[in-house]
């Protein structure tokens, strides 16, 4: 094993140089125009899979952007991991925000910038490393290794589920790791055991049949963007708290344990409010930020348009308002059901004086992992050897939308073993990844097959 850690950590600026060809191919899922971009993007994952020395590699085509399957299977007698990750990337407007080019792969104080760079391209690229470290020193993976890498995480995974329910046997695991959350800080490596879920919707509302001149019909009927308004302010009080009748009752209220757990992470607010250019905080009314951020639904809006936005001003009475709005979910709510409060909720508060039409954009379920089984207390193992620093169990805000179909198809657990940073950007302009954190990752990969190989 000795051997595997020391060529890792000789190789780590042939790993930077690698990093950033993946990280030069523009795989942003939500744009049609690069569609090209994304095959690109599997073709190279599959080549790395062959340059790896895995066995069985498969593309497995969707409706959507190609999965990239390949395993190594070592002896049947030996446990199995099954790794996940995604090599699609959001998009990166505004451009004009970029200190360098999101797809040219910066490397400047240590950290990587391009987009993708921690969300998910250079957390899977550890993954790929610590395996290949195993088969240039010779030494035999102590577990079966399978990877499937996805093109449509950013989307919601809409291809995904079908493809793993297919292909259950391919996929049979005896452990799911996925490194795509953030540690807590730069010193503390974390493991994550929720992550909320999602509903998204847009509603579109219509009022009188045309635009109007506002001198000549205001006041004489409705206006879409006031309904539109109303209707918002409905849904969320002054408190922070979500007013939709029904929302909170699935809710798992967080247990006294955990409540500590949160309080013991001695949250830096002030830092906190510099960072983000704000004076003051906002949130649900009873819940320290961590809390509000990590095991408490929310409710936001994503964006409203209607009337008239361009220069100048323009008397006019809209037709129509739109907005996009999202609700972050804890255990035990579901996307399913929050849709029907919505639509519960819309049916009773939309003014007679308007028609409305909404949408549910994409879902998916919160999860829960339990914190004690082999396969985590292994990644926790893994990870205080690679970072020297006992890791913190920890819940977090975003979303992953095919953790909980892996533990329900493939009944395997999961292991969210994160090296990614809060602060490295993912979603937004200069997007980067920790070098450290990157080598660190690749060291951590290697030591938790090691770890689970136990089992
Ligand atoms: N890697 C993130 C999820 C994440 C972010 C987990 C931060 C933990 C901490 C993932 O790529 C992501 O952005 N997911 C989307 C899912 C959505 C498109 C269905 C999200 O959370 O908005
Ligand atoms: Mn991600
Ligand atoms: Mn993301």
């Amino acid at each position: 094993m000795q051997e595997v850690l020391n060529y890792i950590n000789s190789n780590r600026e042939n790993y930077i140089e690698e990093l950033k060809e993946f990280l030069k191919i523009e795989s942003i899922s939500s744009d049609p125009e690069k569609k090209s971009e994304l095959t690109r993007c599997s073709e190279f994952v599959k080549d790395k899979f062959h340059q790896m020395g895995l066995d069985n590699i498969q593309v497995l085509n969707t409706e959507g952007h190609p999965i990239v399957f390949a395993e190594k299977i070592v002896d049947p007698n030996k446990p199995t991991i099954l790794i996940y990750g995604h090599y699609d990337v959001q998009p990166v407007d505004p451009l004009d925000l970029w200190t360098s080019p999101p797809f040219q792969a910066d490397i400047r104080d240590e950290k990587i910038w391009a987009r993708g760079a921690t969300d998910d391209k250079g957390q899977v690229f550890t993954h790929f490393k610590s395996i290949e470290a195993f088969f240039k020193t010779s030494t035999e993976l102590p577990v079966n290794v399978k990877f499937i890498i996805e093109g449509e995480e950013e989307i919601g995974s809409p291809s995904l589920v079908k493809t793993v329910a297919a292909n259950k046997d391919l996929l049979k695991c005896d452990a799911v790791v996925i490194s795509d959350t953030s540690m807590y800080d730069e010193k503390t490596p974390s493991i994550t055991y929720s992550l909320r879920g999602l509903a998204y919707f847009q509603i579109e509302i219509t009022g009188p049949n045309r635009d109007l001149h506002s001198g000549t019909f205001g006041g004489a009927v409705m206006n879409p963007i006031q309904a539109l308004c109303d209707l918002i302010n409905g849904m969320k009080d002054k408190n922070g708290h979500i007013t939709i009748p029904g929302f909170y009752d699935d809710v798992l209220k967080l247990t006294k344990k955990e409540r500590e757990g949160f309080k013991r992470l001695k949250f830096n607010e002030k830092a906190y409010k510099k960072d983000l250019g704000v004076k003051e905080l906002f949130g649900e009314k009873g819940f320290t930020t961590l809390e509000r951020t990590g095991a408490r639904p929310t409710f936001e809006l994503n964006g409203i348009w209607g009337g008239f936005t361009g220069q100048g001003a323009k008397t006019v009475l809209p037709s129509k308002a739109y907005a996009k709005f999202s609700m972050r979910l804890v255990p035990n709510q579901t996307p399913k059901k929050v849709e029907k409060l919505i639509q519960a909720y819309l049916k009773k508060a939309v003014p007679k004086s308007v028609n409305y039409k909404v949408e549910a954009l994409h879902g998916g379920e919160p999860a829960l992992t339990p914190i004690d089984g082999f396969a985590i207390q292994s990644a926790a193992r893994a990870m205080k050897t690679a970072f020297g620093k006992e890791p913190i169990f920890t819940r977090e805000g975003g979303s992953i939308p095919i953790v909980v179909d892996f533990g329900r198809i493939l009944k395997a657990p999961v292991v969210l073993m994160g090296f990614g940073l809060s602060s490295e950007n993912l979603h937004s302009p200069n997007e980067h990844f920790d070098l450290n954190n990157f080598q660190k990752g690749i060291l951590c990969s290697a030591l938790f097959m090691n770890e689970f190989s136990q089992a």
